[in-house]
């Protein structure tokens, strides 16, 4: 691939993952990003995020696509621009850890079908549920961008940061990124933990926000005065609101200065023009609500419970008929998320400490319900939590379960094996991505193969031409 060289700042459009992720359900298809790619591919973005997050889960549960299908596409498509994907640590593109060999496995299968660079985050900061994605990524030739998942606490302040910033690029990554999920990082703070993390390492620093809360332009300009060297941003159509800030803005601000991106405006208002189609189909098909996706929800700023997490909470208490609790719960999420340790409020852990503080409310007594998902975290499942946890509240949820304090993974058997041997039997096996398919997706992917095998667009995978690959 032509490597162009970093510029001052660089930028990672999100249009084929977190734009439509964040505003339509992520029901773009690949038929909809392929007739933009040859204009995608002549801007000069640092990268393209197109793949992993919901993606996969999407294509396979609701588009009978196959996933990999679409990344070799798009590989095809984009051959002078860096793809990028986002990977849930160990628990890759799914809802629980696999054991090291999956990973291994995935990783190698997506730089092979044409992914550059790996985001890798974990709900908990723990870097332990990163290392085993982070050694494959660097092992089979990508980059590995490791990210901090942004939240504020008593524990989560800039030196907590500045410390795993410094753990992150002794692991061995390439780039930092800060991902604020709920866009709580504020411009002025965007500012100054920009400039102390570009101070205490020397990696590029990267940052993913959201414009949740009406600030995302700003905290880009902030961060870009800060020195922040990659920010990630989505074209207009599927831009702002709760997707990331919309690129024309930025590169329009930035135009003539010192920040300059190069980035030609023209081309991207005709890219923009193709891709308000695609957001009216979303729209006229129900899965992008504009006065929904576009407002400025500042009781995130009020209760720092992100955006998606109010939405699921006010589905629950509906579905409980008990929306004159609402306030309640919402006073009751950061007393649950001291009791627990005070996790960052980011999938998976948002929705278990929302669901245990509405249990709570409705439960008449704290922690009479208690749901697995709880009792594993309070248990270290899903690893070390990042402050002291209430002890009485373990006890009353956990018992004498005794507590992990080594990395989760190390208990699991390798799966492979038992995997592809489960696919080769029910007669579902084309290609060693559908056994990946069918670890992240035991339910959903069999219903795909067979969809797959009757309309016969079965994979050959020897049509892949390895010289393809860009790692
Ligand atoms: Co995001």
């Amino acid at each position: 691939m032509a490597k162009r060289p970093m510029a001052k700042v660089n930028i990672t459009d999100t249009v084929l993952r977190d734009g439509h992720q964040s505003q339509a359900a992520t029901r773009m298809t690949t038929a909809e990003m392929l007739p933009a790619c040859e204009m995608l591919d002549k801007v000069g973005y640092y990268s393209l995020e197109c793949w992993g997050g919901a993606t996969y889960d999407s294509c396979l549960r609701f588009l009978n696509e196959d996933p990999w299908e679409r990344l070799r596409k798009l590989r095809k498509a984009l051959p002078n621009t860096k793809l990028q994907m986002l990977l849930r640590g160990q628990n890759l593109l799914g809802y629980r850890p696999y054991a090291d060999d999956v990973v291994d496995a995935f990783v190698k299968k997506a730089i092979e079908n044409g992914i550059d660079i790996i985001r890798c985050f974990d709900a908990l900061n723990d870097l332990r549920n990163m290392q085993t994605a982070v050694k494959a990524t660097k092992k089979y030739g990508g980059i590995a961008e490791i990210a901090l998942s942004y939240t504020e606490s008593p524990v989560h302040n800039e030196d907590y940061f500045v410390a795993l910033a410094k753990e992150i690029e002794a692991m061995g990554a390439d780039l930092i990124c800060i991902k604020d999920m709920a866009n709580l990082l504020l411009p002025y703070k965007a500012y100054s933990l920009v400039k102390r993390l570009k101070a205490a390492t020397k990696l590029p620093i990267v940052l993913h926000t959201h414009n949740t809360t009406g600030t995302g332009d700003m905290v880009l300009m902030k961060a870009i005065e800060a020195g922040v060297d990659v920010v990630d941003t989505c074209l207009s159509p599927l831009g702002s609101g709760t997707s990331q800030p919309a690129t024309e803005t930025l590169v329009a601000t930035m135009a003539g200065t010192e920040y300059d991106t190069g980035i030609d405006l023209n081309l991207l208002a005709k890219l923009a023009e193709y891709f308000r189609g695609v957001a009216d189909r979303l729209t006229k098909d129900g899965w992008r609500d504009p006065s929904r996706v576009l407002g400025v929800d500042v009781k995130t700023l009020q209760y720092q419970v992100p955006g998606g997490m109010l939405s699921n909470l006010i589905g629950q208490l509906k579905q409980a008929n008990a929306m004159d609790k609402y306030y309640d719960v919402l006073a009751e999420v950061p007393v649950v998320r001291k009791d627990f340790g005070y996790p960052p409020l980011v999938t998976p852990t948002s929705q278990i400490v929302g669901t245990q503080a509405v249990m709570n409310v409705l439960g008449g007594e704290k922690y009479k319900m208690v749901p697995k998902e709880s009792k594993d975290l309070l248990a270290g499942r899903y690893g070390k939590l990042p402050a002291a946890v209430n002890e009485d509240v373990r006890k009353k949820c956990i018992g004498d379960t005794p507590v992990i304090t080594h990395r989760y993974a190390d208990d699991l058997a390798p799966e492979m094996d038992t995997l592809r041997k489960e696919v080769k039997e029910k007669g579902w096996y084309t290609c060693e991505e559908d056994v990946l398919s069918y670890a992240l997706f035991p339910k959903v992917a069999p219903k795909f193969f067979e969809y797959r095998a009757a309309h016969s667009f079965a994979v050959n995978t020897k049509d892949i031409e390895m010289g393809e690959v860009q790692a």
